[in-house]
């Protein structure tokens, strides 16, 4: 079984929830206030950790109080937490989050984060079979260098460009595998996406960004829409009740590599990821709301023949 990798992003996630989001310039009262750790890379690399496939983080925190909890909640998921590193005169990572009807708001202060840079990414050893995966809550040409050495190591490189910020043609082309939403996906092709299109729509879209690579679009409850090999895979959604939909996205990427590390069929891993996700986001917070191996599967296990296959 090879190894996931995980370069990203680790955050105190600071939350409130509300009845209704405030307007711009309005104060609505909150019912309750939570910290939970979260963070992109956190959120994918407990995602993996948690189905059992030996996962690395590679990040940095802040010497502060949330970086100390940061990291003891991480070493208690499993994470491999070797190449985190405490940063002095640097916070940990934040976000300050709102939460309102199943629906959230984000605003993330990097701290930390933004100094992770190519020295951290060259540290551990990749190999043959390994998965890397990384997000856009760090530095870009961060990134660039880690799949640089992933594909030299001839490890699988997985990117979740999110959030959506411009990237270049260099950084692509060391993609094996791209994971994001429409939101995203609308950006990166300069397409007018919204939830409510044909999968078809996604497709079109997502297969300027193909050139050889496997594409992954999430589409929320509806599942995901895949293109390999230039030919489109839908995987139904599971219809479950949503309380915070936050992480649901990292916890699909996370639980997709940990498949792939598995060596699964695309299309297994990615009904598996859905399932993950469909969990994840019946519970609250990002990363300590990301399901157990043993959890996906009694899902699994527990569907009729044909259920979430193609229609
Ligand atoms: O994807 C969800 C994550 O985005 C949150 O945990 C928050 O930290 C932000 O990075």
């Amino acid at each position: 079984m090879g190894r996931v990798f995980v370069a990203g992003s680790i955050n105190m996630d600071v939350v409130a929830t509300a009845e209704r989001h405030p307007r711009i310039g309005e104060t609505v009262a909150g019912e309750a206030v939570f910290y939970f750790p979260g963070g992109k890379g956190a959120n994918q690399a407990v995602a993996s950790a948690k189905q059992g496939v030996p996962t690395t983080l590679v990040g940095r925190l802040g010497a502060d109080a949330f970086g100390q909890e940061l990291r003891t909640f991480l070493a208690a998921q499993g994470v491999d937490l070797a190449f985190v590193k405490d940063t002095d005169n640097m916070h940990s990572g934040t976000a300050i989050i709102t939460i309102a009807d199943a629906d959230n708001t984000i605003v993330v202060v990097p701290g930390a984060n933004g100094l992770v840079d190519a020295d951290d990414v060259a540290a551990p050893a990749l190999a043959k079979g390994d998965v890397a995966v990384s997000q856009f809550e760090i530095p870009l040409p961060t990134i660039a260098a880690f799949f640089k050495r992933a594909r030299i190591a001839g490890a699988t490189t997985v990117l979740n460009p999110a959030p959506a910020k411009p990237a270049d043609k260099a950084l692509l082309d060391l993609v094996d595998i791209l994971i994001l939403n429409e939101t995203e996906l609308g950006f990166l092709t300069g397409t007018e996406l919204s939830d409510g299109d044909p999968p078809a729509r996604f497709a079109e879209a997502a297969r300027s960004l193909a050139q050889g690579r496997t594409i992954c679009v999430t589409l929320g409850k509806r599942g995901v829409l895949a293109l390999a090999d230039g030919e489109p895979l839908l995987v139904p959604g599971r219809e479950v009740k949503a309380v915070d939909t936050t992480g649901a996205g990292d916890c699909f990427v996370g639980a997709l590599a940990s498949q792939l590390a598995g060596s699964k069929a695309l299309r297994d891993a990615l009904t598996y990821a859905n399932v993950a996700a469909s969990i994840c986001v019946q519970r609250m917070g990002a990363a300590p709301s990301m399901p157990t191996a043993e959890e996906v599967s009694a899902v699994l296990s527990s569907r009729r023949p044909g259920e979430g296959r193609d229609p």
